[in-house]
This record gives structure tokens, sequence and C-alpha cells, in this order.
């Protein structure tokens, strides 16, 4: 096993600080999509590393990332969840960010086994609260060897949630159903609607959910505050909603895209809904997962099932889009939750809803915090 190697991020100055071997080095800044390559280039000696660059790579809420991960010992790891990463507005129980730590769970799992080792897991050792994730760990992970390499991790490098309008002249197969069912631990969890009036009630369903986010102030402006304006915020901050390229950095630079453009009656809002009403439109199916309840431990199995149906999606040459503004437990919400949990839960808790379809375009990797920030020291 390697030497244990511990980073500081000193991240306001851009600077990382390596404490490799009791010494401090300054570390190259990194750019917001290197982790992504990252994961496929580095080989660091200790295989527990090598999954981790890997797990930071999973779909989560928001892009909050809200993992944090002590090393123990030689073989084995805690992940405990990142207080200052909530979403007390969209996610007053931390629900959503239970499945992204999910999702991160089981890429960690999958990249593990792809080297050999089982990455054999105890979640919540210590309990949890239903109200909120507290300091306790949110799981404990032991690495051990045995792991059978799982065919679904091919897609890991190529996995998004795809923001995109999809092809309404391809529709989802039966055949591409029953593979990802086929893909998940838990079939009983999945359903899917590919009929074309169930799938427009999903369709009205979510862009009515939608336009009341858009709609509600604080839950808008848990949104706007996290976008990172341009390409030097998104370097600065690699989570949240990243607002950048060629075409946007300029009108970002010339003061033309700003938060308060965001709000209601600015022009960035009426952008926001021009983008997502077509979006949403180009829909041929939707997928979800319900649980029988709503226990921190069904929430991370979820996830882990969630994280698999997107790597089957992407294996397909399907995309895959989490809407989960129906989903979502604040009083603005209520009318389209009790709407989504009887269409969609029947009698379970509705954990996710996606669209699910042949996206138009190539959706581009989202930025990540380098995984060396995200261990704790000590
Ligand atoms: C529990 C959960 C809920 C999510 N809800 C939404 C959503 O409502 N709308 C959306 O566009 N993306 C949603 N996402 C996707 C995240 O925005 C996405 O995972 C994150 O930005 C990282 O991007 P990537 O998955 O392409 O790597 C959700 C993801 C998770 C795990």
């Amino acid at each position: 096993m390697a030497t244990r190697r511990t980073l500081l991020a000193t991240a306001s100055a851009g600077l990382w600080l390596s404490l490799a071997d009791g010494w401090l080095r300054p570390v190259r800044a990194a750019a917001p999509l290197d982790p992504w390559n990252q994961a496929a280039a580095a080989a660091p000696a200790d295989p527990r590393l090598r999954a981790l660059l890997w797990a930071v790579l999973a779909p989560n809420p928001h892009n909050r990332q809200p993992w944090l991960i002590r090393l123990d010992g030689d073989d084995a790891l805690t992940l405990v969840f990142d207080r200052e990463r909530r979403l007390p507005v969209t996610d007053p129980f931390d629900r959503q960010l239970t499945i992204g730590l999910g999702c991160f769970l089981e890429l960690l799992r999958l990249a593990a086994a792809q080297q050999g080792f089982a990455a054999a897991m105890t979640p919540f050792p210590e309990g949890s609260d239903a109200r909120a994730l507290d300091a306790r760990p949110v799981a404990r992970v032991v690495f051990g060897p045995g792991g059978q390499p799982d065919p679904l991790f091919a897609a890991a490098p190529h996995r998004r949630s795809a923001k995109l309008p999809f092809d309404m002249t391809r529709p989802v197969t039966t055949a591409e159903e029953a593979a990802l069912r086929g893909a998940l631990l838990d079939a009983a969890s999945f359903g899917a609607e590919r009929e074309a009036g169930g799938v427009a009630t999903l369709r009205d369903l979510a862009w009515r959910a939608w336009v009341i986010e858009a709609g509600t102030p604080a839950a808008h402006l848990e949104s706007v505050d996290l976008m990172r304006l341009g390409t030097p915020a998104v370097a600065a901050q690699p989570d949240g909603i990243p607002v950048w390229g060629p075409q946007l950095d300029p009108m970002i630079a010339r003061g033309e895209l700003t938060r308060a453009a965001m709000l209601p009656g600015g022009p960035g809002h009426r952008v926001m809904f021009d983008r997502y009403r077509p979006m949403i439109a180009a829909t041929p199916a939707f997928v979800w997962l319900a649980t029988p309840g709503n226990t921190r431990g069904e929430q991370l199995a979820a996830g882990r099932d969630w994280l698999r149906l997107n790597l089957a999606a992407t294996a397909a040459g399907l995309a895959l889009h989490p809407v989960s503004q129906a989903l979502q437990e604040y009083p603005e919400m209520a009318g389209p939750f009790r709407e989504a949990q009887a269409r969609l839960g029947g009698g379970r808790q509705a954990q996710m809803l996606g669209r699910l379809g042949v996206a138009m375009a190539a959706a581009p990797p989202t930025p990540r915090w380098p995984l060396e920030s995200r261990i704790l020291r000590g």
C-alpha cells in the first residue's frame, strides 16, 4: 500500500499544497475537467485512491460533490457527508444528497472490482437521522480481495446527466427497457413509461414542477447562487452549475450575463425557460426508481441503482437526465409531489425520475474538485 498521501487545498488561492512525505509542496492547480482524465490515466499504488478517482465522477444533485473521505489504516475508508454542501430549500431532508452519496459508493465499488478488489460496505455504521445527515459516517468501506469486474464499468468515462433535447423520432424499445431493468441491483424499484399518453402526462408534470421551482424565489435562488459564471469562476469552484464556454465567457466578461439577469423578469430567467420548455417536450420516455420506504439505507440503495441505470443507458447509446423537481419536499411543490408519488410510487417512495432517449448532441462532462481536496487529513 502506498504511503498515505494527504493534500491541503487552499482553493481560494488556486494553489494545492501536498503533504506527501510530510513536506509541503506546491501542486499545479487543477483544471475543472482534469479529474475525468485523471481517473482513466492516473495509477496511484493505493487501490483505494484508484477507485476514489472514479467515485468523485458520480452524478450528484447540483454537482455539490457532498463527499469527504477519511482513509483508515491500509485497506479501509470512511465516507462522510460534507455539511457545507447542503441544499436546504430544495432538499430539506438531504434525501437527494444521500442518493448522490449512493451513486458515489456504487461507482467506488465498480472501480474497486475492476482492479480485483471487493469493497465491502457498511451503510451508516453509527446510525442516521431521517431529518438531516449529520457528522456520523455515511459508510465504512473495507477493501479486500475478490472483486469481479462488471461490464457496466466500461461506460463510466462517458456517463453524463444529459441536459439536452432527445430525438422524438427514436422511441425507447422494449429490449432497451429490459436491459436497463436487468442492470439494477433491485429490479423491483424500477419503473418506465414509453407509451405516448403516459409520457405526455409525465412531461406535463415535470414541466409544471420545473415552473414552480423557477418561480419560487428561495428555490430558484438556491440554483442561482450555485451558478459559476465564466471559466475563471468554474476553475475557482469546480462544482455547482457551470455557465461557461466560448460563447458564454465573453458575455459574462462584458457584464451581459449576471446573477441578477437570472432572477424572475430578467433576460437570463427567460433564457432558462426557453431552454427547458423544448427540452422537457423532447422526451420520448421516462424512467424512475421507487423504494418500499424512505430510510437512509433505501436512499443510498436508490443512488447505487441510479448510477447503474445511468451506466446501462450510456452503454445502450441512450441518454438519461434526472428531473427531480416534482419529487422535492418543500411546501410550494406539495401538489406535484403528491401527483408524482401517486403515479410513480404506487405506495412506494419515488426517489428518482429521469428523461430517457437518444440525445440530439453529445453532453459535455461537468467539472469536479480534484480527489485530493476531498480527503480529510489526520
Ligand atoms: C439525486 C439527484 C438529483 C438530480 N436532479 C437533477 C435535476 O433535477 N435536474 C438536472 O438537470 N440534473 C439533476 N441531477 C444531475 C446533476 O445535476 C448531475 O449529476 C451533476 O451536475 C453532475 O453532472 P454529471 O452527472 O453529468 O456528471 C441530479 C442528480 C442526482 C444524483
